[in-house]
């Protein structure tokens, strides 16, 4: 455990109705809101921003710099890492890994054990030989639009956008852009439709975009 990690040794003995055994804590931290509710067992950096009743399960790790806004659900496992921004009333399911350059917008789904990547040309070396340092290569950055889901296990290749309520099918391996209320899914993940903000099919964007408008 790094030195800018909270502690939490407390006993978690009072568990809840609706998220089981999860405690508030109080913190010394002024980045983290007094009303999020931390799992004992999580790990969060006193250097990260946790929004108003985010509550995040066991196991789940959050680096330093990294931002989770209000009324999100981390689950367990989930890696955050340093400097992923997570926009209020997420729900990000268990083992899901989010790594630095990941951007999600508000309301974004992420299934359990989808993986956001962040290199496009991954190496441990360079060409003499040398181990690689945290300079020596490019992040490639991926967006996740407002609403939009990522099915169990998927792949996000880095440097994807995903569009606004777009849904990516389960087991993608998205290696492209996806349009607002896009369907994708397969390896590699190819256009399969629209859907709409509920995340029925439609027959098409507009559509799908209509719908929106007459729901709000
Ligand atoms: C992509 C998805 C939204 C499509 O749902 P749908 O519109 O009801 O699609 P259907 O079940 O009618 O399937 C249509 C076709 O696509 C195929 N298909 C569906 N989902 C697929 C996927 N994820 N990958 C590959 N093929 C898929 C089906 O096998 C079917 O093929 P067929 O026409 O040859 O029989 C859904 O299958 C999915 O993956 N949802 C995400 C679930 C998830 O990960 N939830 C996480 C929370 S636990």
């Amino acid at each position: 455990m790094s030195p800018s990690t909270i502690p939490v040794y407390f006993q978690c003995s009072t568990a809840t109705v609706d998220v089981g055994c999860v405690e508030t804590i109080l913190r010394e931290s002024m980045l983290i809101d007094p009303s999020a509710r931390i799992h004992v067992s999580a790990e969060v950096s006193q250097e990260s921003h946790v929004g108003a009743r985010t509550v995040i399960w066991h196991h789940a790790q959050v680096r330093e710099g990294a931002r989770i806004g209000a009324d999100c659900v981390i689950g367990k496992g989930v890696y955050v890492d340093v400097g992923v921004v997570v926009g209020d009333r997420c729900k990000i399911q268990n083992g899901a890994l989010l790594y630095r350059g990941v951007t999600l917008e508000n309301g974004v789904f992420v299934g359990p054990g989808a993986i956001l990547t962040n290199d496009r040309l991954p190496r441990a070396i360079n060409p003499d030989g040398t181990l690689k340092q945290s300079t020596d290569w490019v992040i490639s950055p991926i967006r996740v639009r407002e609403g939009a889901s990522i099915g169990a296990g998927a792949v996000i290749v880095a440097g994807v956008t995903i569009g606004r309520f777009a849904m990516v099918g389960a087991g993608a391996v998205v290696t492209k852009d996806v349009e607002d209320y896009q369907l994708v899914f397969g390896n590699p993940a190819r256009p399969q439709g629209w859907v709409n903000a509920s995340g029925q099919r439609v027959s098409s964007r507009k559509e799908a975009e209509e719908g929106l408008r007459e729901e709000g």
